[in-house]
């Protein structure tokens, strides 16, 4: 746990470098003043105000199956909190932004490091509305979640994400979990690909590497999903 820091990503990359940090590490923080997003976006929140870590893991499958991680983080994100308070469905927009009726409540990053990937995950908790970074987000707290003690919604997402990994590394198809809590498929999207080219269509499935298929049979590997309806 570090109070303040530029972001939890970068400190343990740099840890990974220094060969300090090992598979099942995780680093808390209170505030970055440098928080990064997807797709090159920074990702902000008042001190205190959101549950900010990053979580290194070795997979112990092949590299190329690796990309489906990204989405079980925010699986194994979104159940945990589906346990904490079952009334309340935090939905998955394709690949990893967890959704509280279509407004984001948190987000997830993943970057290659050392033999591993570095999991980050930003959750909006104690957020008031006027805290919030954009009018399209909410946090737990406005949303009147059940659990807002940050230490507590950490170690439950921890075991979780232990828990799904772990069966997705036997060889579990955890498709139908993700796919029971998507806020994007059936509907029809517009797709920003990081070229500036943009697709549209119906998101039909999620393919076993995590890609979002379109009704046309095009695969969406990296990109911002806009719902069109
Ligand atoms: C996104 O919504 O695009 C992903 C946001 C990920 C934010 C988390 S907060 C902890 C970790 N450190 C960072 O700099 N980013 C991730």
């Amino acid at each position: 746990m570090v109070e303040v820091t530029g972001s939890t990503q970068d400190d343990l990359a740099a840890g990974i470098e220094r060969k300090t940090v090992k598979h099942g590490d995780v680093l808390v923080t209170e505030f970055q003043s440098a928080g990064r997003g997807r797709l090159d976006r920074s990702f902000e929140a008042p001190k205190n105000s959101a549950l900010l870590f990053s979580l290194y893991i070795e997979p112990k499958c092949e590299k190329s199956e690796w990309t489906f991680i990204p989405l079980l983080a925010g699986l194994a994100t979104s159940l945990a909190l589906t346990k904490l308070n079952p009334e309340i469905s935090v939905e998955l927009k394709w690949p990893n932004d967890l959704q509280i009726q279509e407004k984001k409540v948190g987000g997830i990053i993943a970057q290659l490091a050392g033999d591993g990937l570095i999991l980050g995950i930003g959750l909006n908790v104690g957020m008031t509305s006027e805290e919030l970074p954009v009018e399209s987000a909410t946090s737990l707290n406005i949303e009147g979640f059940s659990e807002l003690d940050r230490n507590l919604l950490l170690l439950s997402i921890l075991d979780s994400c232990e828990e799904l990994l772990g069966r997705w590394e036997d060889g579990e198809d955890l498709r139908h979990l993700y796919r029971e809590r998507s806020s994007t498929l059936g509907k029809k999207v517009g797709v920003e690909l990081p070229d500036g080219n943009t697709r549209a269509g119906i998101a039909e499935d999620i393919s076993p590497n995590g890609e979002l298929i379109l009704d046309d049979g095009q695969r969406i590997t990296v990109g911002d999903i806009v719902h069109l309806r």
